[in-house]
């Protein structure tokens, strides 16, 4: 229905192509323009080697201002702290036959991570998992924003997430944060048992994503999106916005969102982080030399 967005554009052009994004003007986005945009993005090489997606993987969320408005979350979108406050409404795919190995019946895991915690700029978390859940399957709908979109949902029963949804709250000042989702087939195994059966730990900061594939016996990420959020510049390398595929207005309010956050750690994920990044504070360059070497 709606025209998928040729892979012949040069990115500028697939920007201004995006204008709006809009329930009723949500487009598709191929598999080389999620590529594209996590090269741009910095994402690879520096927190995943690389990104080779089968799918089209997206979300979708309620726009802040208006609870009632949803947008379909593609690579780059900059969002509010308060836009990401609870999970995206839905989880959606497109082009999943081209996914290897795949059957009506294969389950589906998804994370959320923040690869900049604290700061992009000294990453001594990375990566800090805000989410992970297994057993979505397809539901038999499609997007309510792109209708060409299968849904992935988690059907009853599925047992609790093996991490729960923890808000993002980045620190006021800590730059541009990329939050990374990715889509991964679950091993038939974890259809009856958690990932703790294979002894992955609780952890959430200094989540290291080559380590937990192995461990996990995954596949790399059929697809991958991200969204970032600016809290505003903190003086060092990170401060600007990353390239994805859309960095337009038509969010609202999408910066700088983060400035009522800074007191607010003791209940998100990150204030643990604060704490143990004190510790590490006089590791921070030889964490900035390893940094590189991070890889999925
Ligand atoms: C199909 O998936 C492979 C990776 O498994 C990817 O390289 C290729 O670009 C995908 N094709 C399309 C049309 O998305
Ligand atoms: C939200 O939008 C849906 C679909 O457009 C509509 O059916 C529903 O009435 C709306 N709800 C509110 C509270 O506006
Ligand atoms: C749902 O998505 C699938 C896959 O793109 C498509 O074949 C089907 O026509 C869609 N259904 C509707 C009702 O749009
Ligand atoms: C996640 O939340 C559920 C429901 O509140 C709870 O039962 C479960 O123990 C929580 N999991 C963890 C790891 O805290
Ligand atoms: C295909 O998927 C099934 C179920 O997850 C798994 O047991 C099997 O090892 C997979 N085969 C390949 C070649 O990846
Ligand atoms: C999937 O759901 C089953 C229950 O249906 C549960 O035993 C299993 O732990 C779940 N796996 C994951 C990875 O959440
Ligand atoms: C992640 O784990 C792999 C082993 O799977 C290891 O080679 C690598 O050094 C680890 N990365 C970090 C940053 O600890
Ligand atoms: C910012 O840091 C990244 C690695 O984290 C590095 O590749 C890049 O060159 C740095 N940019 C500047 C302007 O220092």
């Amino acid at each position: 229905m709606y025209p998928t967005v040729s892979k012949s554009l040069p990115l500028s052009l697939l920007a201004l192509a995006s204008v709006s994004l809009a329930d009723d003007n949500a487009e598709s986005v191929s598999t080389l323009s999620f590529k594209n945009a996590f090269v741009n993005s910095g994402i690879v090489p520096e927190v995943i080697p690389a990104l080779d997606p089968a799918v089209s993987f997206y979300a979708t969320y309620k726009t802040e201002g208006d609870s009632n408005h949803s947008e379909l979350l593609i690579p780059g979108s900059s969002l509010t702290v308060n836009e990401i406050s609870t999970l995206p409404i839905e989880f959606s795919v497109e082009n999943l036959n081209n996914a290897t190995n795949i059957t009506a019946q294969t389950r589906y895991l998804i994370y959320l991570l923040d690869a900049d915690a604290p700061a992009r700029s000294n990453p001594t978390a990375r990566n800090l998992r805000h989410w992970l859940a297994g057993n979505f399957t397809l539901n038999g709908q499609n997007s309510s924003v792109l209708s060409t979109a299968q849904r992935l949902a988690r059907p009853p029963n599925s047992g609790a997430p093996f991490t729960n949804f923890t808000a993002p709250k980045p620190d006021a000042n800590s730059g541009v944060h990329r939050y990374i989702m990715a889509l991964y087939t679950q091993p038939a195994r974890f259809n009856t048992a958690g990932f703790e059966s294979v002894g992955m730990e609780r952890e959430v900061a200094n989540w290291n994503l080559s380590r937990w594939r192995t461990q996990l016996g995954l596949g790399p990420a059929i697809g991958a999106t991200y969204f970032v959020i600016d809290t505003g510049a903190n003086g060092g390398n990170g401060t600007s916005a990353p390239q994805g595929l859309n960095n337009q207005g038509g969010n609202g309010g999408n910066n700088n969102n983060a400035g009522g956050q800074g007191g607010d750690t003791d209940t998100n994920a990150a204030a643990g982080i604060k704490a143990s990044s004190v510790y590490v504070l006089g590791l921070t360059a030889l964490a900035a030399v390893f940094g590189g070497l991070i890889m999925v």
